[in-house]
């Protein structure tokens, strides 16, 4: 059999958890325990899940973690006070607030009032920008830093490639543009940022040596909108019925992995591709967080 096209995300997140498993036993030399918040707001399943695993991982690999959860109900003003609290404390070096948040609650308030140094979802307008400007100083979003990561790992050059994303999101698809225009290397990519109001859609994605697919429509890329041989990336985690899974349903990507494998010339599966990325680059920036926090960052 022709070798696999598969990029293994779980193989190369393990690669970048040896890296940080390293940097951690070397803070917990000098005394230094790096710590994590996730806050929750409500019961939206997913994001229990989420959560959930993140945490698990933060405790595999040395990193303390604490959860706190908020009502569905709670107001911004409950939310924001809890972010204060977690800004104010020494042993938080990093905080996630898990999206999405419940209707009510301006997300992109809650997001600019945690402390930038603490923002290892890099969601804060300071990160943002730093982002934009090409300022590797500040924290990346965990799924694109993942995703490019995955390309790099995976010797998948960007220089010159025709990239092509589906979403405009402001957790993947625009930072995720943002990452692969810059003039840097591992970047200098031609990027086309596709959305809801895109004119004839397949035929951007056609054009695609590298397609990424965040726009969270269930196996919306089909065989026939990749170019033979492209590198298609699958960010989607969408929840539709099966009558035969447990619980009557299941999760797919926003890529139809069975028609469009055969084509393309890597593709990541979906689960154990671009998820277990996005986990490991969070641990990365909370160390990250934590040895800036003591100094030697
Ligand atoms: N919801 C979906 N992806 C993410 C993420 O990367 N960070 C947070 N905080 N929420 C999310």
């Amino acid at each position: 059999m022709a070798e696999s096209n598969v990029i293994d995300g779980r193989a190369i997140a393990e690669q970048i958890h040896a890296d940080t498993r390293v940097r951690i036993a070397a803070l917990k030399a000098r005394g230094i325990e790096p710590g994590l918040a996730f806050v929750r707001v409500g019961e939206d399943p997913a994001s229990r899940v989420y959560v959930g695993m993140k945490e698990r991982m933060s405790g595999q690999l040395g990193i303390r973690s604490e959860t706190r959860v908020l009502a569905e109900n709670a107001t911004e003003e409950e939310l924001l006070a809890l972010v204060g609290r977690l800004n104010a404390e020494a042993r938080v070096h990093g905080i996630l607030i898990q999206a999405p948040l419940p209707r009510g609650i301006r997300a992109a308030r809650v997001y600019a009032a945690v402390l930038p140094e603490k923002d290892v979802d890099g969601f804060h307008p300071v990160n943002v920008g730093k982002l934009l400007l090409g300022d590797p100083g500040g924290f990346a979003p965990c799924t694109p830093a993942g995703i490019r990561e995955l390309l790099v790992r995976s010797g998948v050059p960007t220089e010159g490639a025709e990239v092509v994303i589906l979403g405009r999101g402001d957790i993947v698809g625009k930072p995720m543009a943002a990452m692969l225009c810059q003039k840097a290397p591992h970047a200098n990519a031609t990027v086309t940022l596709c959305h809801s109001r895109t004119r004839d859609l397949a035929a951007h994605c056609r054009r695609a040596d590298i397609l990424i697919a965040a726009m969270g429509q269930p196996r919306f890329v089909k065989a026939d909108m990749v170019k033979p041989g492209a590198v298609v990336i699958d960010v989607g985690v969408n929840r539709v019925p099966d009558a035969s899974a447990k619980g009557g349903s299941r999760l797919v990507g926003d890529v139809d992995f069975a028609s469009v494998q055969p084509v393309a010339g890597r593709i990541t599966p979906n689960p154990g591709g671009v998820g277990p990325m996005t986990i490991a680059l969070l641990m990365q920036n909370t160390v990250r967080a934590a040895e800036r926090a003591a100094g030697a960052g």
